[in-house]
């Protein structure tokens, strides 16, 4: 009378405020493919395993295809009534092959479909994300490579610190988006796990064969208890975990090229392709992109506690609440895909002021510790070299100058430990390349580094681009 598949057990229809409110239709229309992927996977399975007949399995099969193709050409309207894509897809294909539709949802529920509709999408998004991910880590190494004579300061606390290697500034962030590609790598082997066959939350009493489905879908494991099948949402939420530190990551590169792109720091000169004006200013260029990324960080974290949260108080197993898993999810994974793109797109392009990065880390006193370590090297203890520094420094402040722009006789006031030998201790390529401590800045060491990551980064992609379907 309703037109619903729970009609039987209701006598009046459903109110139309309820259809509008309880409708997932407009999120989930994007999972079509995965759920048209996992019906002919289980279409297949009811078929080997005798439970629909080879001829009932193949109308079926033929019938989600010409789906497929419908709502790839628009033309399957969306309807609330409907709720969600799994009855949009069955109602249609009632449409197209008629009675026998009513067998597809055989030994099945909404219940495992959607937790295997959405594992099949985050499989294949992860492996986009993949991508995008492995291109910025190669833009940064290119960008080391390019660079790798350029100096600039080191900060902490945003006060100049020590001079450093751009390049050594450029492979942090490889670091840090290289763990990223990890944990979403890590996180495939829990998403890598197929659900159907739980049914509603109990399993079937039809003789099923869930290994074959997941085998059909390229899952390498069918998931062990059927309760934990339908109200799993961990993988989700690990994904989260990871798209908000990507973002995280995302958003201090931006924070930097927003700073270094100021006329203050000087650093970088944005390419007028990735940058926009002012409608008033006409002398503007604004960094939009990275304020863009950096604003839009928040709610990708937004979207970790939002499911977290969902998740928190839900019996077992399956609740509506979990319908809210996807409009999180989706969006992460939108914004997070959009802001890897334009950064990869970005980076190339960017034109870094040498000139004016040497002569920041030139200026400040940032070859101090240099000095402390060249007294140490001639004897004496660390703590007092610091304060016979510290003093050094306090002189030439007052003097207007660079602790290397104070002749030998300055200097050897401060300590006779100092010889003619300490200008070429406190220039600026020593400075850089004496740190060669494992990890450290040294020119030795960061060529090193660009060799490591241009190997790591061959054999992450040829694991990338050898994944199953
Ligand atoms: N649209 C639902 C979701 O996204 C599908 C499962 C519905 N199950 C149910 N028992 N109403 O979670």
């Amino acid at each position: 009378m309703n037109g619903k598949p729970w009609d039987g057990r209701f006598g009046e229809a459903t109110d139309r405020r309820v259809e509008a409110f309880t409708s997932s239709i407009r999120v989930d229309s994007r999972l079509y493919r995965y759920d048209i992927q996992g019906s002919v996977a289980h279409c297949r399975m009811l078929a080997h395993c005798g439970i629909l007949s080879e001829k009932e399995a193949e109308a079926l099969v033929d019938g989600l295809e010409k789906v497929r193709a419908e709502i790839e050409r628009g033309e399957l309207a969306y309807d609330d009534r409907l709720e969600d894509i799994h009855m949009h897809i069955e109602d249609r294909l009632r449409g197209l092959v008629g009675r026998v539709a009513a067998k597809l949802h055989t030994a099945r529920s909404r219940n495992d479909q959607v937790a295997l509709d959405v594992r099949l999408y985050l499989r294949d998004a992860v492996g986009d994300i993949l991508k995008l991910v492995a291109r910025v880590r190669t833009c940064f190494v290119d960008l080391a490579e390019k660079n790798i004579d350029v100096i600039l300061p080191g900060y902490t606390h945003l006060q100049r610190a020590q001079p450093v290697l751009l390049a050594h500034h450029l492979l942090a962030y490889y670091e840090m988006f290289t763990r990223d590609a990890q944990r979403l790598r890590e996180g495939l082997a829990r998403i890598d796990v197929m659900p159907l066959g739980a049914a509603a939350l109990a399993g079937t009493t039809y003789p099923i064969d869930r290994e074959y489905t997941a085998r059909l879908l390229g899952f390498s494991r069918v998931s062990r208890n059927s309760m934990d099948s339908v109200a799993d949402r961990d993988f989700i939420v690990e994904f989260l975990a990871a798209a908000s530190l990507c973002m995280v990551h995302l958003s201090r590169l931006s924070e930097e090229l927003v700073l270094w792109s100021s006329r203050e720091f000087g650093f970088i000169e944005l390419p007028d392709a990735f940058a926009t004006g002012s409608s008033i200013m006409p002398q503007k260029k604004n960094p939009d992109i990275p304020e863009l990324i950096r604003g839009k960080a928040g709610a990708v974290f937004g979207h970790l506690t939002a499911l977290l949260c969902t998740l928190k108080g839900l019996p077992l197993a399956y609740n509506r609440d979990m319908q809210e898993d996807k409009q999180p999810l989706f969006d992460a994974v939108d914004t997070l895909s959009a802001c890897l793109g334009i950064v990869a797109a970005m980076l190339p392009a960017l034109r870094f002021q040498q000139q004016r990065m040497r002569q920041a880390a030139s200026e400040g006193y940032l070859n101090a510790t240099d000095l402390a370590d060249y007294l140490v090297e001639k004897g004496m203890p660390f703590r007092e070299a610091h304060g016979c520094v510290g003093r050094a420094v306090a002189y030439a402040l007052e003097k207007g100058c660079e602790l290397d722009q104070l002749n030998l006789e300055e200097l050897r006031a401060f300590s006779d430990l100092i010889e003619e030998d300490i200008y070429e201790a406190l220039s600026l390529e020593q400075v850089v390349n004496r740190r060669n401590s494992t990890g450290g800045t040294s020119r030795e060491n960061v060529v090193a580094a660009i060799q490591r990551a241009r190997e790591e980064l061959r054999t992450d992609n040829s694991e990338t681009s050898g994944r199953k379907p």
